[in-house]
């Protein structure tokens, strides 16, 4: 190997250089372990601010791998907090979900929340304030006891975490740690037009993290939409704790198609552009590159924030069993103000729709094939260090050191 060719094993040497094992990607019991080492007990982030506008707000979010959903509600002090949609009574679902898609986060306004079943009802606080035929309760029963049952609720930028264990291991601010500081200060609240895709993919819910943390499937999986376009590799990676973050930089094509190349000068919504700014915290491009394109960063365990000028768009990867996960992308920019913005806009969307269908069509095979046991390790290249880094920290919480 020459000099250079092993920019992030040379700086990063205690993370070593040997295969990784392919079995956390297919073996169930490792699954159950990661759910109650991991999920269980990390800050998983579940929204933002913006889609809680008022007191009554409300968002329903699917907890699978622990057979719950957490019911986030501000209340009528502003706060948000979080709750199992789980009526005191005798357990039914408190908020029902809607409609015949179990993965559309359903988001609404209520001034209570009232069980369909007997109708037990609680304040946007989650206090139990009405039950029917109360004095029939045995004597000492006392409404203030069976309030809805809380889940842990911190928020970070505007970011709204839960954490599902009874007394978690550290706040939000410890966990997140130096990558909550690298990506603060960020104007995430004002890029708040967002398209969203989702759905179910057949594999684990590791694969899809993967998947999107390195740029080296660039060139190939991306030939079409992306062509030749990010070629610098990987530059200033950081491995922040458990969560870890690099920048990706631009080539500029020579020739943007002329539609592409009209959309741009309309309305800064497509990545494939490169254009010098100040919205970016001063810890984001540190170096300052000016061929910077994104940041891309994954928060341990599920969730991948980017920021890049005038763009921010995140994937998170939610397990639904070993073998199966549900995909959420979601893409912000600012607001388009004139027609010709909007566009310009669909036009960086329809894009960025190819680039992750494109990267998601490979999520499904990996796993179907990896099943064959056929390939017990997985060899990566230096380019994919942040996919080693994802496997190092695993490892640590699945020996319980978390
Ligand atoms: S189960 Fe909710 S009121 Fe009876
Ligand atoms: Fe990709």
């Amino acid at each position: 190997m020459e000099a250079g060719e092993a920019r992030w094993a040379q700086t990063y040497p205690w993370l070593g250089t040997d295969p990784v094992p392919t079995a956390p990607c297919t073996s169930p019991e490792i699954y159950a372990l990661e759910v109650e080492r991991i999920f269980k007990r990390v800050w998983l982030c579940v929204g933002r601010v913006e889609e809680l506008p008022e007191a009554g707000s409300y968002k329903l979010k699917r907890l699978e791998f622990a057979s719950t959903a957490a019911l986030l509600i501000r209340g009528r002090d502003g706060v948000i907090r979080a709750f199992h949609n789980t009526c005191s009574h005798r357990g039914n679902t408190v908020v029902v979900p809607e409609g015949p898609d179990v993965h559309r986060d359903q988001c609404g306004q209520r001034k209570a929340f009232t069980c369909r079943f007997h109708a037990w009802s609680y304040n946007p606080e989650g206090e139990l304030v009405g039950v029917q035929e109360e004095k029939r309760f045995p004597g000492d029963f006392c409404k203030e006891r069976y309030g809805l049952t809380p889940i842990h609720c911190e928020t970070w930028q505007g970011f709204v975490f839960v954490n599902l264990a009874e007394t978690p291991p550290q706040s939000l601010t410890e966990f997140l740690g130096a990558m909550g500081e690298h990506f603060a200060g960020y104007p995430y609240h004002e890029l708040d037009f967002v398209f969203t895709y989702y759905t179910e993919l057949a594999c684990n819910w590791k694969i899809g993290v993967d998947a999107f943390s390195e740029a080296y499937h660039v060139n190939t999986i991306h030939a079409g939409s992306f062509p030749g376009t990010f070629s610098t590799g990987l530059q200033m990676v950081k491995l922040l704790g458990d969560h870890r973050t690099t920048a990706v930089c631009f080539n500029p094509p020579k020739e943007a198609p002329p539609v592409a190349a009209l959309a741009q000068r309309k309305a800064r919504g497509s990545l494939v552009e490169n254009v010098a700014g100040t919205m970016l915290p001063s810890s984001i491009n540190d170096e300052g590159r000016d061929d910077f394109s994104f940041e891309l960063s994954v928060f341990f365990p599920n969730w991948l924030l980017h920021v890049a000028e005038g763009i921010w768009f995140t994937h998170q990867f939610w397990p639904l069993g070993h073998d199966r996960c549900l995909w959420e992308g979601k893409y912000y920019v600012r607001a388009p103000r004139t027609h010709s913005e909007r566009w310009a806009l669909e036009h960086a969307i329809v894009l960025q729709r190819n680039a992750w269908l494109e990267d998601t069509a490979t999520m499904e095979g990996t796993y179907y094939a990896l099943r064959s046991g056929a390939k017990p390790h997985m060899v990566l290249h230096d380019e994919e260090v942040l996919v080693r880094h994802g496997y190092h920290v695993l490892d640590r919480y699945l020996e319980g050191a978390g």
